[in-house]
């Protein structure tokens, strides 16, 4: 009897219980019900540090395609501080390699992101069988050109921006919405280009407020009585793109807005003396039905790492190339992070359309 544990680990996302599901029912079509047995890790690496787990049957993973969040829970464990002693003198590597071997397991799946992909590589490191999924409305894991969550979240950012963009041309407003992505820009740059947003403000493109102004500027001089901003979380100027790392994080600790998007309103109202209104969609991003992609892409990613524990090749992550599900070794991506080339086709071809980011 095989024994298969799995956790879903990091910030939830659309397409996790799509992919749960696309593990579990191809290892019981291969094994069949008695030839497997799948242990549930109650909210991700926690419940493989301190031992929370239940077995899982063949029921469990019925009726969970269209369902979002995860069945299994999950939290954020720092990568940084998984070697770190807890406060009850827990040492987090060894409990899990424990409680790995308690559970007699043959392998751990685990689904998550960039934080969660270094802890699996770790672990494989420390000799346990690991096969990784890579989720994030992010889509910043090197390796994989998508993840799941990835095109739900942009269908649900983008229903945001369609919907500002009636209230915005009745108002003839200034908005802007800001979407999720502290590090990367993906998630707003293929919301900014379907909902049809005049300017986009990503981190790998560090902004001049002058040069957003004067593009807002234009565009009222040319006849549109509004414009819209896609703004990312992690939306960077120029002059705070140039200083020294702590330099910049005191700075940004300093600010006095909620977030980015708020300055930026704030100095855009003040030269153009146009209304200008934020939206945060926020979470809202992250939750509800994967969209029928994600639904194809977990199923995909989820049946082949089926696969590899059938063929016994551990220590890899499951990952989309060229339109093909491939397996890379965890060693590979483990810590790289995956951001907008600032010269990659989509920006041009944005550019080319006449959206502006701010350069
Ligand atoms: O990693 C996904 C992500 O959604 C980021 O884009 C976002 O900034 C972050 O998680 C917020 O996560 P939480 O508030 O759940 O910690």
């Amino acid at each position: 009897m095989k024994r298969i544990g799995i956790l879903t680990s990091g910030g939830d996302c659309q397409g996790l219980n799509s992919t749960i599901r696309a593990v579990a029912k191809s290892l019981y079509h291969h094994y069949g019900a008695d030839g497997i047995e799948i242990i549930g890790i109650i909210d991700g690496y926690r419940g493989l540090i301190y031992g929370e787990s239940r077995k899982m049957k063949p029921d469990d993973f019925s009726g969970i395609l269209t369902r979002g969040g995860t069945i299994l829970g999950t939290s954020r464990q720092p990568f940084k501080l998984m070697r770190v002693i807890d406060e009850n003198s827990v040492d987090k590597v060894a409990a899990m390699k424990e409680n790995y071997k308690k559970l007699n397991l043959d392998c751990l799946v685990v689904l998550g992101g960039n934080g969660t992909q270094k802890t699996a590589n770790l672990l494989s490191e420390e000799g346990l069988n690991v096969v990784s999924l890579p989720k994030t409305i992010d889509n910043d894991l090197w390796g994989t050109d998508k993840t799941f969550g990835f095109q739900s979240a942009v269908d649900i950012a983008t229903n945001v921006i369609d919907c500002i963009h009636t209230t915005a041309t009745s108002h003839g407003r200034v908005f802007i919405v800001e979407v999720m992505g502290h590090k990367v820009g993906w998630l707003t740059l293929y919301a900014g280009i379907a909902g049809g947003a005049d300017i986009i403000l990503i981190p790998e493109i560090p902004y001049d407020i002058n040069k957003v102004i004067a593009d807002i500027k234009a565009r009222t001089a040319s006849g549109k009585n509004f414009s819209i901003l896609a703004v990312a979380e992690g939306a960077i100027s120029k002059e705070l793109a140039a200083m020294p790392k702590k330099k910049r994080k005191s700075k940004l600790a300093e600010m006095k807005y909620p977030s980015i998007s708020y300055e930026i309103a704030e100095q855009i109202e003040s030269a153009t003396g146009q209304e200008t209104r934020v939206t945060v969609p926020g979470h809202f991003q992250r939750g509800g039905s994967p969209d029928a992609y994600d639904r194809v892409l977990s199923t995909r990613f989820g049946t082949a790492a089926a696969q590899l524990i059938i063929e016994k090749k551990y220590g890899n992550m499951v990952a989309l190339q060229n339109n093909k599900v491939v397996a890379i070794p965890l060693s590979k991506i483990a810590g790289k992070l995956k951001a907008v080339p600032v010269d990659s086709e989509v920006v041009e071809s944005a550019r080319q359309l006449g959206i502006t980011f701010g350069d």
